[in-house]
């Protein structure tokens, strides 16, 4: 066997290069298939604190880069302006926004919206799609819909209908977030 194996390096000597060229190059394509399709499940979840707070909203994405792309968007109030693949976006520990290529869901330029269970255990999935209801039964886009020129972020003043909450609710609401570590 291993005089068959070095005979036939002998033999493709140069090709044996190219093929891991070739291999590397198929590795580093499927990877970035992989990014384009996103994957989110429970484990992609956590303590709401863990993550970059602007104003009332935290945001997460794994790559440094986009992430701040995505802080700078919701800072500045970009209009017109799309956030980057993988962004994700919580207000209240048990409700997020996770960035999807368009195609995966159209109407909603790609947004998923979720409605999780918490608890000390960590996030369970309760409901998720483009068609998703909050706990009062209103679909989640129905009220995210008018900030289209904000590519559908509401915070204060982009025309949604503002959440039956006060910025002091939501905060308690934040800081009881079960799944964060007691210090
Ligand atoms: C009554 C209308 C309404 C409904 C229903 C609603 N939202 Fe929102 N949402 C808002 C408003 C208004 C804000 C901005 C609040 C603020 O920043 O003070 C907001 C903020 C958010 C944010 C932070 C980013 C942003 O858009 O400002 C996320 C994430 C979010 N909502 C997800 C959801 C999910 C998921 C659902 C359904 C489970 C949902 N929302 C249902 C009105 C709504």
């Amino acid at each position: 066997m291993r005089r068959l194996i070095t005979i036939v390096s002998r033999i493709s000597g140069l090709g044996c290069m190219r093929a891991v060229v070739a291999v590397a190059m198929g590795l580093s394509m499927s990877s970035s298939l992989y990014a384009a399709d996103l994957t989110v499940s429970e484990s992609s979840f956590g303590c709401i604190r863990d993550w970059t707070k602007v104003r009332n909203t935290y945001i997460k994405h794994a790559d440094p880069d986009k992430l701040k792309e995505a802080v700078r968007i919701f800072k500045n109030s970009v209009p017109d302006k799309e956030y980057p693949v993988g962004t994700f976006l919580q207000l209240l520990p048990d409700e997020a926004m996770v960035k999807h290529p368009r195609q995966t869901f159209p109407e909603t330029n790609g947004w998923e919206f979720f409605h999780l269970d918490l608890s000390a255990q960590g996030t369970k999935i309760r409901t998720r799609g483009d068609q998703t209801v909050n706990f009062q039964g209103v679909k989640c886009f129905s009220c995210h819909q008018p900030a289209v020129k904000y590519d559908f972020v509401c915070e204060k003043g982009h025309g949604c209908a503002p959440v039956p909450l006060d910025d002091q609710k939501i905060a308690e609401l934040q800081a009881a977030d079960p799944r964060c570590k007691k210090n």
